[in-house]
């Protein structure tokens, strides 16, 4: 075994548009952003210990785990999904973990953790096979039953580029952003009880499903099929923002941002009132940042149910929050 020093890191990332999408296969238009999870170590044989510079407690298990679910303290359970799901191919490793997205934000902290650790421990798939991976692992170790879009931004992010994923066909194309706005993400609240009413999307969406099929691919007509309101409601949104992204990705590549911002502006509302992923605060926040002079548009981002709305700008817009780059995926650093 080596005593080399490795780094490896993976960003966070920002949903512009197509939030609870992707776990029935739909469009998601997410980028990675400039603010990483980075895990600094050395290779060991089969034994992990990390500490991390936000959290007060030491992770320390063994490979292989076989219960991932009750490795303590609890964010060490990232870690080990990931060295679990990898089984005989994960090294051991010894480092350290820093992380400068805010944890519970709706950033992806938990995907660029994922994701930093299946480089630290040795993965060697690609972009989409280490993605699957990394779901797996939120699935199994925190039981949350994500969709993709976290993980697949993390491992395939791109410069300057939002990325349009195809959440059934696992296919992934980068659009350009406009050199002339600005990206803007503000903190709104701490998430809470995310899990359990994420997990009752999921099965909502899951009921539309057994009626109409699959939401990818129903025309809005079918929607008056589901007798159950909110199961309908919650279908709608699915199939209108589906939509919302097809168009968004248009407008984003002939450069009508005006109208992409427009399509933000009706994301947030669909998600507010037929996804009901909202909250009051993050209401507010929407309506006092599109009232701001040089503002397209913006929504709620990511799960819901608190973290963070992002802002589509122009570059003269004066706004509180902090301006976000797309950039490349994750990678070892040095
Ligand atoms: C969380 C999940 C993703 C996705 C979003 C909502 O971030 O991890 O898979 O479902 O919520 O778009």
């Amino acid at each position: 075994m080596s005593h080399k020093q490795l780094s490896f890191r993976s960003p966070g990332r920002v949903n512009l548009i197509g939030d609870h999408t992707d776990y029935t296969g739909g469009l998601v238009l997410p980028m990675a952003i400039d603010r990483y999870t980075t895990i600094t170590g050395t290779r060991t044989k089969s034994t992990v210990v990390l500490s991390s510079q936000n959290e007060p407690e030491l992770v320390e298990f063994q490979l292989p785990v076989d219960r991932p679910e009750s490795v303590s303290p609890k964010w060490g359970r990232y870690v080990a999904g990931v060295a679990a799901e990898m089984q005989d191919a994960a090294f051991g490793f010894s480092g350290e973990v820093s992380c400068d997205i805010p944890i519970g934000a709706g950033l992806s902290s938990s995907a660029a953790l994922e994701l930093a650790s299946a480089l630290a421990l040795g993965d060697k798939s690609n972009a989409v096979e280490r993605a699957k991976l990394c779901q797996r692992a939120e699935h199994r170790a925190v039981g949350v039953p994500c969709g993709i879009m976290d993980q697949l931004t993390c491992s395939a992010g791109v410069r300057d580029h939002a990325l349009l994923i195809d959440c059934h066909e696992l296919s992934i194309t980068p659009i350009k952003l406009p050199n002339d706005v600005k990206i803007v993400v503000q903190f709104i609240a701490q998430r809470e009880l995310v899990a359990s009413k994420y997990s009752e999307r999921v099965k909502q969406c899951a009921q539309a499903e057994q009626i109409i099929g699959p939401l990818r691919l129903a025309p809005e007509s079918a929607l008056l099929e589901i007798a159950d309101l909110n199961v309908r409601r919650r279908a709608r949104h699915v199939v209108s923002e589906n939509q919302r992204v097809r168009d968004f990705a248009t407008m984003l590549q002939t450069g009508d941002i005006r109208s992409a911002g427009e399509l933000m502006i009706e994301s947030h509302n669909s998600l507010d009132h037929d996804f009901e992923t909202s909250t009051p605060q993050m209401n507010s926040a929407v309506a006092s940042a599109i009232a701001q002079p040089g503002v397209f548009g913006a929504r709620m981002t990511g799960g819901g149910f608190g973290g963070c709305i992002v802002i589509l700008a122009d570059a003269t817009a004066n706004l509180d929050g902090w301006q976000v780059r797309a950039v490349n995926a994750a990678s070892q650093i040095d």
